[in-house]
């Protein structure tokens, strides 16, 4: 079988523990690409030695040039600015815009057949201008925000109730925002919805803290944002398109009147395979649900108008 191809863009915090990911799990060889010179080619030649180690046979390079990403299976975009202390991911709209837009064309332009999973913040906003600027059909562009997510709520989920955060499920819709819809009647453990094991209370505050939880590292690290949870996130996505596992995950996919909405990236549960996005799963919402579902969806309409494109 030949080996599989992965483009990632960005060498930075999120795009090199990524390229470690992908290395491990050897789902294809790594192509790392970034502006700064001698970045990436550092990182991926640091990365290929160890192999030897750690026992995995996957290649890596470095480059500033995109010449050795074509015939690319999947590209991860990770470029750009990450959030500092006080900032808002739509803050980074304006200076993401650009580096989005042209790393897009290059990547279209060598990877014609590719599928483009984005990680840039602003996230629904970046991943929207990488479907206008690629010309992709819309399974094959979508955006790492809800297994980052659900990852935190489980973690927060686990440690409330002392248990393995493997037996923990959760369920999140909505914008990568502080607007997100955590849905708590559909997460659960071992099959029982949390609603049934914790109290109203303790589940609010940890759907709170959920929401405001990319705050929270940012807050702690003072210089950038989450990358281990964020890389690994992006790299599930791909395992799963690149073996076709059919996985259904929540991601940012874009959406023609699912969930009552049109023409917007949005974090919605969804199959993914070798077509990318190939199936987006909707799920029965109370009043209350479709309303918090509602304004989240107004906030990235918002974001994307600022795009003027
Ligand atoms: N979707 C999510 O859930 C999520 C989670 C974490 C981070 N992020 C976002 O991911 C992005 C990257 O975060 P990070 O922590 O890796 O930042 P970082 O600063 O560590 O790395 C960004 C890298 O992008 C490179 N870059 C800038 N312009 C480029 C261009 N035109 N072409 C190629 N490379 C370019 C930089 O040189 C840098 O190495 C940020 O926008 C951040 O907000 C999103």
């Amino acid at each position: 079988m030949a080996r599989k191809k992965i483009t990632i863009v960005g060498a930075g915090n999120v795009g090199a523990t990524a390229a470690h990911w992908a290395a491990e799990k050897e789902i294809g060889d790594v192509v790392l690409v970034d502006i700064v010179e001698g970045v990436p080619q550092g990182k991926a030649l640091d990365l290929l030695e160890t192999g030897p180690v750690e026992g995995f046979d996957t290649k890596l390079v470095g480059t500033n040039s995109y010449d050795e990403t074509a015939g690319s299976d999947v590209a991860i975009i990770t470029s750009g600015f990450p959030r500092q202390p006080g900032m808002s991911r739509e803050d980074l709209l304006e200076k993401n815009k650009e580096i989005i837009q042209s790393v897009t064309t290059e990547i279209a332009k060598r990877s014609p057949n590719c599928i483009i999973i984005v990680v840039t913040n602003p996230l629904d906003t970046m991943v929207y201008l990488t479907k206008k600027v690629s010309g992709f059909p819309r399974n094959r562009v979508m955006g790492m925000a809800g297994i980052l997510d659900t990852a935190r709520l489980r973690t927060f989920v686990a440690m409330e109730l002392n248990v393995s955060v493997e037996d923990t499920q959760a369920f999140i819709l909505g914008g990568h925002g502080d607007d997100m819809v955590p849905i708590p009647r559909y997460c659960t453990v071992a099959g029982v919805p949390i609603t049934q094991l914790i109290a109203k209370e303790k589940i609010d505050k940890i759907v709170e803290r959920t929401r405001k939880a990319g705050g929270e590292i940012v807050s702690l690290l003072k210089k950038g944002s989450a990358f281990y949870s964020p890389s690994a996130s992006a790299i599930q996505m791909a395992e799963a398109i690149l073996k076709d596992k059919k996985r259904i995950v929540p991601c940012a996919a874009y959406l023609e009147g699912e969930y009552g909405l049109n023409d917007i990236y949005f974090g919605v549960p969804a199959k993914l395979g070798s077509n990318g996005v190939e199936e987006i799963i909707e799920v029965e919402l109370t009043a209350e649900e479709k309303a918090a579902v509602q304004k989240s969806a107004d906030g990235v309409k918002k974001s994307i108008a600022e795009l003027k494109l």
